[in-house]
């Protein structure tokens, strides 16, 4: 597993110790944690990966009876402390991103790490049939939101003693592949968000990084791939090693990269 670290990341080799040490129970023991699409998928697997091992979590996401479900699991299997964000991250705004920023701050008092997880996929079409309503809410959610929430929620990031920032990106966000239309031009903007945070934030204690799942089995990858056999691909669960490291303080001084979660694991590419 992450014997592999050090040939594709080799400046990061001391991190293979640091690794197993993020993988300790109480690695996020106390740690507020915001995550986005936190009801479904990957997020949801996230948010009770980081409970397990310590966390509080901020569960963001547009089916309020899904982030229900994600909380009663909380209570039922951890100690964790849960505030549950019902939300259509594609309507966002400033006044609601503030809201989020004052109840963040009257319940917890700090954000230790945030997860840009929540994203739309739109339809699979080449550009010129793409319809321009579907384009700017595919935008509004993978792009403009995180954009939004970093900015609304970074001094209470700056108020935890390190702080990590984790955008979910995607292999077609690295590489453009036709017809993935505007989610991949969406995914390519988080890449360059992420980016220019790590810059901006070079002398801070908060990180920012990216994360390409590849192929994941989630209501997504059915969506995108209807004729694929769900058990070739592997679970969310298989991602959280990686995700647990880096929103955790064995990452502390890790920015500005871009993690492939197979590569991580350990799977073959798909
Ligand atoms: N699965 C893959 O193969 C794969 C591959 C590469 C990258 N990724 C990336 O991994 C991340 C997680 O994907 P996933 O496969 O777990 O997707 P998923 O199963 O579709 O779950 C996405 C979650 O995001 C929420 N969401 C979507 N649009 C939203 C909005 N406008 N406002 C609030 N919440 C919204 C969804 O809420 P509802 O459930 O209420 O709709 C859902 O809970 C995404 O960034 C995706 O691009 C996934």
């Amino acid at each position: 597993m992450t014997d592999k670290l050090a040939s594709y990341y080799p400046e990061l080799a001391d991190a293979q110790t640091a690794f197993r040490a993020a993988l300790k129970p109480d690695c996020l023991k106390g740690r507020v944690i915001l995550i986005t699409g936190a009801g479904d998928g990957i997020g949801r697997t996230l948010a009770k990966t980081c409970a397990v091992y310590g966390a509080n979590l901020v569960l963001l996401g547009r089916t309020r009876s899904k982030l229900d479900a994600v909380y009663d699991w909380l209570s039922q299997h951890t100690g964790a402390e849960a505030a549950i964000v019902p939300a259509d991250l594609a309507a966002l705004d400033d006044a609601a991103a503030d809201a989020l920023h004052i109840a963040i701050e009257e319940a917890f008092g700090r954000l230790d790490g945030l997860v840009h997880n929540a994203s739309e996929l739109g339809p699979i079409k080449p550009i010129e049939q793409y319809d321009t309503a579907t384009w700017q809410r595919v935008m509004a959610t993978n792009v403009n939101a995180p954009f939004l929430l970093t900015k609304t929620l970074l001094p209470l990031m700056r108020e935890a003693e390190d702080a990590s920032i984790v955008s979910i990106s995607s292999s077609v966000g690295r590489k453009g592949r036709a017809y993935w239309g505007g989610y991949a031009v969406s995914k390519f903007a988080l890449e360059g968000l992420s980016e220019v945070l790590a810059d901006e934030l070079e002398s801070t204690t908060v990180r920012s990084n990216t994360v390409n799942p590849g192929g994941t089995r989630t209501d997504m990858r059915r969506r995108a791939y209807p004729g694929e056999d769900p058990e070739t691909v592997p679970l969310p669960e298989q991602h959280m090693d990686l995700l647990l490291y880096l929103l955790s303080g064995a990452s502390i001084g890790v920015t500005g990269k871009k993690f492939d979660a197979r590569t991580w694991s350990g799977a073959s590419e798909a």
